[in-house]
């Protein structure tokens, strides 16, 4: 029968890797908490209103990349592209902004987009993040991104490049449309079949195509056309990220792929990275989020940042913690009778802290040995017909290999020695 593979744009996390995201996952958490937000997790699929409301239904998210499918009483039901709009729905629909304003929150966790994959773009990809929901100030905008900042000096990932813009408010994002169609219009029989429909519906997302990204380059700019207000908002963010010591490049292009921003956006660059798939990570103000899905309106800012992509710079700077050892101890007997001695003794030997792998197999002694190398083991405890009659064990430190007979009420001490020394 044909082997079944991983679906395509799916990878597995094998136990090799899983120091390094633990590495990452917790590093995150750790600095989030910092700035006290707290975790949170909402489902995995949500109803696909949620997106095409909130997202917009003429992103390309929305429009090409969502997984969709009917439930068995006919609703219609999305993997989740991204965590924002699910979290919204669910810090507001639990009314949690009337115990504490902002309610700060992060999360991790897996997203899912139908995109061509290549490296850095996945159907199943994994992102960290944090919202900040309930208040609106530029101060809180320039904390998300400190907290972003924070956590890639954190990993010692440097070359990340900050790009910071502003979209404005409602009125001035009326205005900056109207300047968008009127430079777009002569141009339409130059612009792909998507941007022909996007320049009556959507002329923002003009500025995302990847074919037209030539005419996107001379496109008016928001900046010019953003009325007193929202400069003012947008230079305070600045004066913020000054203050924090975070380096911020202005960057009038980003406009983000998402339909939900107003006033502060901003992207996490990389150069290793290339092309289209150069962004870290991305986020930005939201206030008008909540109203869109039916809650009580209530303004938010936040980020979520790419875990592969991460973790892929991470490899080319060298900065990825080694994989953890197995274990720090193998536990084995020296013939089948002493199996019963071998066990209890590694559950003692659990009983103090350590990590313990019990050899269980009737390999001969030696091959035993060769084979708790290979897991890392720093030593291997041994009880061969001689110990269990005396009541001790063989400690053996596998790096030196030096060996001592030892009590067994001594077993945990000497082994644990043993580890310290070598770790
Ligand atoms: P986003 O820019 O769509 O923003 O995604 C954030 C990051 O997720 C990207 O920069 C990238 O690192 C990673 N990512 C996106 N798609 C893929 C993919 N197909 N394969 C691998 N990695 C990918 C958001 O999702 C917003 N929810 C961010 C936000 C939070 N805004 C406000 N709060």
């Amino acid at each position: 029968m044909a082997e079944i593979a991983a679906p395509r744009g799916t990878h597995d996390i094998l136990p090799a890797e899983s120091s390094a995201w633990r590495w990452l996952l917790q590093t995150h958490a750790g600095i989030a908490e910092s700035f006290g937000y707290r975790p949170i997790e909402t489902p995995i699929i949500e109803s696909t209103e949620l997106f095409a409301r909130g997202v917009g239904v003429e992103t390309d998210i929305v429009e090409k990349q969502m997984f969709t499918f009917t439930d068995r009483g006919g609703r219609s039901l999305s993997l989740r592209p991204e965590s924002t709009a699910g979290v919204v729905r669910a810090v507001l629909g639990a009314r949690l902004d009337q115990e504490r304003r902002p309610v700060r929150v992060h999360y991790q966790g897996p997203m899912f987009r139908a995109e061509r994959p290549q490296a850095g773009r996945q159907h199943q990809f994994t992102q960290v993040g944090v919202e900040c929901i309930g208040e609106r100030s530029p101060e809180l905008d320039a904390e998300v991104i400190e907290i972003a900042w924070r956590f890639f000096d954190a990993l010692r990932l440097t070359g990340v490049r900050l790009q910071v813009n502003t979209l404005g408010d409602a009125e001035d994002r009326i205005r900056y449309r109207a300047a968008l169609v009127s430079y777009y219009t002569p141009l339409r029989d130059r612009l792909c079949d998507d941007c022909k429909r996007r320049l009556d519906i959507n002329p923002l997302r003009l500025l995302d195509c990847k074919k037209d990204a030539d005419l996107a380059a001379g496109a008016p700019v928001i900046w010019e056309l953003l009325d007193a207000g929202s400069k003012e908002f947008f230079n305070a963010v600045l004066t913020s990220l000054e203050q924090a010591g975070v380096i911020a490049h202005v960057n009038h292009r980003i406009v983000r792929g998402l339909d939900y921003y107003a006033d502060t956006v901003f992207e996490f660059w990389h150069d290793s990275l290339h092309g289209a798939q150069n962004s870290l990570g991305g986020g930005g103000r939201y206030d008008g989020l909540a109203e869109i899905l039916g809650l009580p309106p209530s303004p938010g800012t936040g980020y979520a940042l790419g875990v592969e992509r991460i973790l892929m710079v991470g490899q080319r700077l060298g900065v990825i913690p080694a994989p953890d050892r197995d274990c720090d101890v193998v536990v084995c007997s020296v013939d089948s009778p002493q199996a019963h001695h071998a066990a209890s003794l590694a559950r003692d030997l659990r009983g103090a802290g350590l990590r313990v792998v019990l050899d269980v197999s009737d390999r001969r002694l030696d091959r035993k040995l060769r084979a708790a190398d290979r897991l890392g083991a720093l030593a291997a405890v041994i009880v061969g017909e001689d110990e269990v009659r005396d009541g001790t064990a063989v400690v053996r430190d596998l790096a030196e290999h030096a060996q001592q007979r030892v009590s067994a009420t001594d077993v945990a001490a000497a082994v644990t020695r043993t580890v310290e020394t070598r770790a």
